[in-house]
Order: structure tokens, then C-alpha cells, then sequence
């Protein structure tokens, strides 16, 4: 099952069923550019033999990004650095696709003012309520930057409504408590997310991959539950959307989102299996995926399409090739005690750093110092990103 294609609504092939997840690799350089570490990193990706790789957190708005190593898409971005990106990322028969992000209330407070459906204000998160006609701006913003995204010739794009940002918490009770059409049912809930699927699919054509990450459940008490997913899945199969990626957890002060966990995976398999039973578009599936069976398995019950690949892809970048030998072999992987909050993600995202240079072999950071390092580094790169955007 692991080698085998895959063809989506849209027409497009799938050369197998493994997938890079997105993630927010910190490689852009500050000014929302591409860089050539970040060529580098997806083209031993495409190598490693998976199918697809989706770059994390892209952001159509340069004043709500997850993070100041986010790639912007805007009328003056380094198209060049760009192309390159794609032209690495796509050799051996991979594609790219680029995520739309836009991290409303979770926006990096020191070069965003952050914004939310509501309103917020608690220990470690303040926002400010969307406009209503702020709000019905976005299906363009998002629209626009897919449509960036496939003239500079990535394959696809991934539309980002999980993990605690800004779709995501249209979707949650705990950050969306609007009174309005954008805020109640979670078909109100999610009403603003159909909208940019429409617009998105209006502006780039029948053709263009359009994916969807969605969380099979918050795991936070008083945001998006399992039953709402599911109903949200139920809608979603109303839309033109080609793949529906699957994952969970929230990025929230006190909460362990599905990046830093540290237990056994895969994780969200019943929520997969439940989601099967409500859409016939093809399902991806992410978290805690590290060994070759688990794919298997995962795929020959039925209930997945496509196995999504994050942490396992930056301990072993070959991973895919591993999986889809005639003898299937499995990385080792790395186990941390007593780790600060935060410390495992930070600690991947260094390791992406080395992985894009080549120096992974001599990389040896607790996940502590590697959190300090990580820290710091979006530190510095506030400056460049503040002076390039004009904040
Ligand atoms: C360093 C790092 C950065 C991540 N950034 C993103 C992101 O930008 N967008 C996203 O949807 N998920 C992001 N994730 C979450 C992963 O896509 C995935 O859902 C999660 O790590 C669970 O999968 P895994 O067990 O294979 O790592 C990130 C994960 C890691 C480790």
C-alpha cells in the first residue's frame, strides 16, 4: 500500500502514500524570503522518497505570522529564491505544496498585534476581536496567496485550520464566542473556513490541489471537540477540497500541542476511521507516525489514504525510502526526560537547521538549550522582519 499512487478529485497523482506534514522550519531569512538551507532541506526530503511535502505556516499576511522564520507571500517577495525552493523540493517525482497560514490570536506578539474571532485576553495570549468585515476580507487574502503559490509553480496548497491558529480557533468555543453568522453552530463556526475554500478553488481553477489540516480534536477543555470535528468533516465533504489532513492539539500557554508530545503514537486513528464513514475524500493522517508497520497498518485498514510524516522526517529524512525498500527498516529515535514546555518542538526545529546544512551528525542539543537557541534566534530575526515589513 506504502508504494502505491494516488489520485485526488482534482486529477492529481500521488506517486505514494507517505507525506511530509508541514512544518514551521524556521528557514525563511527574516524577511519572508526563501533561503537556500531551505532548498537544500526539501530537496533531501524529495530524495528521502516521500510523495508530497507541505511547507508550514506561509503567510498571505505579513501581520500575523506563527513565527519570524515564516515564508510571506507578497507582491514583492524574492520570486527567484522561490523557484528554487519548488524546482529541489520536486525532483524524484515529489510534490510541494505550500500552507496558509495566518496565526490570528497565536500571532508572534513582538511583530504582530494578534487577532482573534473574539476577543481574548488570558495568561499568555491577549488578542483583539476581528471586524466583521475584516473577517469577510479573508477568503480574498487567502485566495490571493494561493494564487501567488501557483504561479511561482508550487503544486498545491494546504489551507491550515488546525494546531490553535487562526482558522482553528474560528472553529473552537474556547477562542471563537462571536455573535454573529461567524460564531455559534460549528456550521456558523466553520462558515468563514467554506468561504475561503470557495474563494480559493474560484481563483485557482479545478485543476489545483487544495488540501485541508484540520484537528480531529483541540484536547483543550472548552474548544473543538471530537463530535464537531466529525460534523466539520461532514461539511468539508460538501467542498472541492482534494485531501483532508487529519492531526490534533493545540499550540496554547500550558497545554502539549501534538509536535511536543512524547507518547505512543499514531494517534487519531479512531477519529480517522470515524471520519471515513462521513466523506469519501481522501484522508491524511498525522501524528506519531515513527515506524514502518504503523503505516502499514494504518493504511491497510481502510480508514487513511495518505500517512503524514513530521518529527519522523527530521530524524531520518530517508525515512520513506526505509519504508518503501523490499526490507523495511525503521530509524532510531531520540527519547527526552524532563523536557521545559516548548523544548521538544524547539528541539526538531533546531535539528531541521542541521539538517538543511548537513551538520545533523554533530547535533547534540538538550531540548533546554536548544529551546534557549531557538528563542533567541527568532529574537534577532524580529529586527529584519520589523524593518521589512514596515511594523
Ligand atoms: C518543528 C515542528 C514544526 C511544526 N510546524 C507546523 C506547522 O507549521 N503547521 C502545522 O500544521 N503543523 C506543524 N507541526 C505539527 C506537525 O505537522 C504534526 O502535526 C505533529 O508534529 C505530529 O506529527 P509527528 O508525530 O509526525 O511529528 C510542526 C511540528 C514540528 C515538530
Amino acid at each position: 500500500m506504502l508504494k502505491s499512487s494516488l489520485h485526488l478529485p482534482c486529477g492529481l497523482l500521488l506517486k505514494n502514500r507517505l507525506a511530509k506534514s508541514a512544518m514551521s522550519d524556521s528557514l525563511a531569512n527574516g524577511k519572508g524570503d526563501s533561503t537556500p538551507a531551505q532548498a537544500k532541506l526539501y530537496e533531501r526530503w524529495a530524495k528521502g522518497g516521500i510523495g508530497l511535502s507541505i511547507v508550514g505556516e506561509v503567510q498571505g499576511d505579513a501581520r500575523y505570522p506563527e513565527k519570524p522564520g515564516n515564508l510571506v507571500f507578497h507582491d514583492a517577495s524574492h520570486q527567484k529564491a522561490l523557484q528554487t525552493l519548488v524546482k529541489k523540493a520536486t525532483v524524484n517525482g515529489a510534490h510541494i505544496w505550500a500552507q496558509l497560514g495566518h496565526a490570528g490570536a497565536l500571532s508572534h506578539p513582538p511583530i504582530s498585534q494578534p487577532v482573534g474571532p473574539s476577543a481574548l485576553d488570558v495568561s499568555g495570549i491577549q488578542c483583539r476581536g476581528l471586524l466583521v468585515n475584516e473577517v469577510q476580507q479573508l477568503p480574498k487574502m487567502y485566495a490571493k496567496t494561493a494564487l501567488f503559490a501557483k504561479n511561482v509553480g508550487f503544486g498545491g496548497v494546504q489551507i491550515h485550520a488546525a494546531h490553535g491558529f487562526l482558522l482553528s480557533q474560528f472553529l473552537s468555543p474556547l477562542f471563537n464566542s462571536r455573535q454573529d453568522n461567524y460564531g455559534g453552530s460549528i456550521e456558523a463556526r466553520s462558515s468563514i473556513i467554506i468561504d475561503i475554500i470557495n474563494e480559493v478553488r474560484k481563483t485557482v481553477g479545478p485543476r489545483f490541489p487544495i488540501g485541508i489540516k484540520i484537528n480531529s480534536s483541540d484536547m483543550l477543555e472548552g474548544g473543538l471537540t471530537e463530535a464537531d470535528a466529525l460534523e466539520f468533516v461532514r461539511i468539508l465533504d460538501g467542498t472541492s477540497v482534494d485531501l483532508i489532513e487529519i492531526s490534533g492539539g493545540t499550540y496554547f500557554p500550558g497545554t502539549k500541542s501534538s509536535s511536543d508530545g512524547g507518547g505512543g503514537g499514531p494517534y487519531f486513528l479512531g477519529f480517522a476511521e470515524q471520519a471515513r464513514g462521513a466523506t469519501n475524500i481522501p484522508l491524511m493522517l498525522t501524528g506519531g507516525f515513527k515506524y514502518h508497520q504503523q503505516a502499514a497498518d494504518a493504511l491497510a485498514s481502510g480508514h487513511v489514504d495518505i500517512v503524514g510524516l513530521a518529527r519522523a522526517l527530521v530524524v531520518e529524512p530517508n525515512v520513506a525510502n526505509l519504508w518503501l525498500a523490499k526490507d523495511p527498516s525503521d530509524p532510531s529515535y531520540p527519547s527526552f526526560e524532563s523536557t521545559p514546555q516548548g523544548g521538544i518542538t524547539a528541539w526538531y526545529t533546531m535539528r531541521i537547521s542541521a539538517l538543511s546544512q548537513g551538520y545533523e551528525d554533530d547535533f547534540a542539543l538538550s531540548p533546554a538549550d536548544a529551546l534557549a537557541i531557538y528563542e533567541q534566534r527568532d529574537k534577532l530575526r524580529c529586527v529584519p522582519w520589523l524593518k521589512r515589513f514596515n511594523q
